[in-house]
C-alpha cells in the first residue's frame, strides 16, 4: 500500500486534529502543516514530525501532498479551496463549504473543471449514533416521519467572530436532515438574535417545512451547557440521537389497551418501550478522515457529495432572510 501524504491549512482548533489524526493513522504521512499564524504551524508540525509553513502557497510550492485538509476559518474557504486545487487532487474543506452559495458553487465547479476530489467536513454524518439512526429509519421501525426536533445549544466560543450560529452551527442538522429524509425544504420560517456575538446572531429558532414532515430548529451560543441532540418523530414512536454521547433511543408508541382507567393513564403506563440501540462509539472526525482516504485507495467517489454541501447553504440563505423579512420564505 503505498503512503498517503497528508497536509493541512489551519492549525486552529479544528486543524490541529486533522493533524492528530493525519499522524496517527496506517499508510498516512502527515507531511506538513499551514497556519498564516506561524507559531501555531510549527506547535502542530512539532507535535507530529511535520513541516510548518505560514501560508498555503508556501507549503503548496515546496510540498506534494496527496490529500489536503482546510481547516481556515469559513471566510476563507473558497480563496484556500480554489488554491489548493492548483495543486492536490484531495482537497477536504471543513465545514461550511463556504460563507454563501455563490462561493460554494465556485468551490464545487473548480473540483469538477480540475477533476478534483472533493469532501466538506459535514462531520455529523460520520456520528455513529447518526449512521444507525439512518439505518433504522430507512428499515421502517419507525414508520412515517412527522417531525424533527434539534437543539444545538451551548456556550459562545469567542474564537468565531466571521460566522453566525446558523451557518456555523445549523448547518451541520440542516446537512444531517437532508441526509436522513433527502427531501427538499419547500418553507423556512425563522427568528435570529445577536445577543452577546460582536457581528452576527447568535440566537436561532426556525421552522422546515418538507412535503412529509416538518423540522423545528432550536440552536444557540447563548446557553451554558452544551447540548446536542436530534429528536425524530413518527407513526410508531420516536427516536432520539444524543451527538454529544453517541447515545440512540427508541421510544415504542405504546398499543393502547381497550378500557385504560384514569389512573393507569396518569402512571404513565401509556407509554410504550423505551429501547437502547447498539451504537459503536468512535470518534466521528477520524471516521470521516478515514472514509475520504478510503475513497481516495478505491478511486472511487467522495464519501459525501459536495452538492450536498450546497443545499446546506441554500436553506440557511433561506433561514437568514425569513429572519430579516420576518415571513415565511
Ligand atoms: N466539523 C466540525 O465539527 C467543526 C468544528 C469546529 C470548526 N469547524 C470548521 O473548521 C474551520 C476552522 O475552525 P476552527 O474552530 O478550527 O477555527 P480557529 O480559529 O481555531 O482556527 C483557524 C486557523 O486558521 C488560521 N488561518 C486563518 N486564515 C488562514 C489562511 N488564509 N491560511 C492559513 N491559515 C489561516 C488561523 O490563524 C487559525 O489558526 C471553520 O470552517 C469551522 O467551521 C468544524
Amino acid at each position: 500500500m503505498r503512503e498517503l501524504k497528508a497536509a493541512v491549512v489551519g492549525c486552529g482548533w479544528m486543524g490541529a486534529n486533522h493533524a492528530r489524526i493525519y499522524a496517527d493513522m496506517n499508510g498516512v504521512d502527515l507531511v506538513a502543516v499551514a497556519d498564516k499564524v506561524i507559531e501555531r504551524a510549527a506547535e502542530v508540525a512539532k507535535r507530529h514530525k511535520a513541516k510548518a509553513y505560514s501560508s498555503a502557497k508556501e507549503l503548496f510550492e515546496r510540498e506534494v501532498p496527496d490529500v489536503v485538509s482546510i481547516a481556515v476559518p469559513s471566510k476563507f474557504h473558497k480563496d484556500v479551496a480554489l488554491e489548493a486545487m492548483d495543486y492536490c487532487k484531495n482537497v477536504l474543506v471543513e465545514k461550511p463549504i463556504a460563507v454563501n452559495s455563490s462561493d460554494a458553487k465556485k468551490i464545487i465547479d473548480e473540483a469538477k473543471r480540475k477533476n478534483v476530489r472533493l469532501m466538506v467536513g459535514h462531520i455529523e454524518r460520520f456520528n455513529p449514533a447518526v449512521v444507525e439512526l439512518k439505518k433504522q429509519i430507512e428499515s421502517g421501525r419507525i414508520g412515517r416521519v412527522f417531525l424533527v426536533e434539534v437543539q444545538r445549544i451551548g456556550p459562545f466560543p469567542s474564537r468565531i467572530e466571521d460566522s453566525g450560529v446558523t451557518i456555523d452551527l445549523a448547518v451541520h442538522d440542516i446537512d444531517i436532515l437532508n441526509y436522513l429524509f433527502n427531501e427538499p425544504v419547500k418553507k423556512v420560517f425563522a427568528f435570529t438574535g445577536r445577543k452577546i456575538h460582536p457581528n452576527s446572531e447568535d440566537l436561532l429558532t426556525a421552522t422546515l417545512q418538507f412535503d412529509s414532515m416538518v423540522a423545528v430548529l432550536n440552536v444557540n451560543w447563548l446557553t451554558p451547557t452544551k447540548i446536542r441532540k436530534l429528536f425524530v418523530t413518527g407513526e410508531k414512536g420516536m427516536f432520539t440521537v444524543n451527538y454529544l454521547t453517541q447515545d440512540l433511543y427508541f421510544y415504542e408508541n405504546a398499543s393502547i389497551r381497550e378500557g385504560i382507567d384514569y389512573p393507569e393513564m396518569i402512571m404513565g403506563i401509556a407509554e410504550g418501550n423505551m429501547i437502547k440501540l447498539r451504537v459503536e462509539k468512535k470518534e466521528p472526525l477520524k471516521v470521516e478522515l478515514d472514509a475520504f482516504i478510503e475513497s481516495i485507495r478505491r478511486n472511487s467517489r467522495a464519501p459525501n457529495n459536495p452538492e450536498d454541501a450546497l443545499k446546506a447553504i441554500a436553506t440557511v440563505e433561506k433561514i437568514i432572510e425569513s429572519a430579516k423579512k420576518g415571513q415565511v420564505v
